[in-house]
């Protein structure tokens, strides 16, 4: 075989431990959740981009050919982390507005007032479509460098068809998973939300559905109420997408029981979910996704994480990175917020933000676990025990990132 076809191969060697959710299923839920497979003084081969094999080092068989090979001493391998929830495409900040809230200002009163998600509008149409680009890759850099090897991100700071479409574009261009939140608010030259989304349905969701991968709705006290959720995403089903909502963040205003009726992929929020909604979403097949960093960053109640694993709702974890509620990039915090204040173990935490994440964008089969025939993309813990994933609060935990069997 010549030397412009032979497989590339990595050999990740001497690793003191190896660690992945464990089983084939995905969504994980209930006490499988909680079930870590951990291989002690172990190697993981990237064949072309998959994984070829992971095992013990006395297991390892010799390698014939061309083989690039990393010295994982000292170090801690898990699945690439997958991020399913992000507004990563957005121009300008909201650093005035966070340091006014750090002196009481409230999150809603600053929305309510064109501040909030309006002001990252104004600043989002403002730039042109390779300034979209430069800080979607800016803000992936930064999900790369905290062991993010795949990343969902939504559109919704345009809310105009040009800035939108733009913003899809970025997002797929920078190898990101496209989300449109078309319905992230009601822009001000809208009269109202219904005739924001009439617009929106006619002339942005046929282009928009053939660049994303799924339609996500702020279903919110002064965003869209279920009736307007309802009509959206019922056309955005019917144009192939795949469907998230935002619920449950400060009111509960039946996204539960609307993502159900759709079947959709997800719900995500969920800090004011009650009884009724946890019992609701365990009996579903839509996935609860918790964003810890963003409670924490506007001080709001953590989401009922447990009950939700206790009554067997699948979950999974994400960041929310956003310049108003999460300017958070960071999967590892959030797995520390998630055993802090989520009291989730952390072998919960990782099943939550590999496999369940990846279930959750589609891409269970092929991310979220290190086994053979998965996509070799690992993280690299600058630690012997995996568990400081969690352990070490908002340290510099990861080493290297893996992508597709390349280092980097
Ligand atoms: O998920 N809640 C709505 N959307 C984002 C916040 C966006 C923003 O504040 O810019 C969220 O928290
Ligand atoms: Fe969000």
């Amino acid at each position: 075989m010549s030397a412009a076809s032979a497989p590339h191969r990595l050999l990740v060697r001497d690793l003191a431990q190896v660690a992945t959710p464990a089983g084939t299923d995905a969504p994980l839920r209930g006490s499988a959740l909680g079930q870590t497979e951990v291989i002690e003084d172990a190697y993981v081969l990237c064949e072309d981009g998959r994984i070829g094999a992971v095992g013990r080092m006395r297991d390892l068989e010799r390698l014939d050919g061309d083989v690039d090979e990393l010295d994982g001493r000292g170090k801690s391998a898990i699945p690439g982390l997958v991020d399913c929830h992000t507004h990563a495409c957005f121009a300008g900040d909201r650093v005035d507005e966070f340091a006014m809230r750090a002196r009481g200002a409230s999150y809603e009163e600053l929305h309510a007032a064109g501040g909030g998600i309006l002001s990252t509008v104004r600043a989002t149409r403002a730039a042109d479509e390779e300034g979209l680009r430069e800080a979607v890759r800016r803000h992936l850099g930064w999900m790369r460098r905290s062991g993010s090897t795949t990343v969902e991100a939504k559109s919704g700071y345009g809310l105009d068809r040009e800035t939108e479409l733009a913003s899809l574009r970025a997002i797929r261009s920078e190898g990101a998973v496209p989300t449109w939140l078309g319905a992230h608010g009601v822009p001000p030259e809208s009269d109202d939300a219904d005739a924001y989304l009439d617009f929106a349905l006619a002339e942005v969701l046929p282009e928009a559905a053939r660049l994303a991968e799924a339609a996500d709705i702020f279903l919110e006290r002064g965003a869209f109420d279920a009736g307007q959720a309802r009509r959206y995403l019922d056309a955005c089903r019917d144009a192939g997408l795949a469907l998230r909502l935002h619920g449950d963040q400060f009111t509960e205003s039946g996204a539960i029981p609307l993502a159900i009726e759709l079947g959709a992929r997800s719900v995500d929020h969920l800090e004011t979910t009650g009884e009724g909604g946890v019992s609701a979403l365990a009996g579903s097949d839509v996935v609860g996704v918790l964003l810890p960093a963003s409670a924490l960053f506007l001080g709001r109640p953590m989401p009922p994480a447990r009950a939700l694993i206790d009554a067997g709702a699948g979950v999974a974890l994400a960041t929310d990175f956003n310049p108003g509620s999460a300017f958070c990039e960071s999967l590892p915090l959030v797995c520390s917020l998630a055993a802090t204040q989520l009291r989730m173990g952390v072998e919960e935490a990782l099943a939550a933000c590999t496999v369940n994440a990846a279930h959750v964008l589609g891409r269970a089969e092929r991310k979220g676990r290190i086994a053979v025939g998965y996509d070799a993309d690992l993280v690299l813990l600058d630690a012997s025990d995996w568990r400081y994933l969690a352990y070490h609060l908002g340290g510099e935990i990861v080493a290297e990132t893996i992508v597709g069997g390349h280092r980097g």
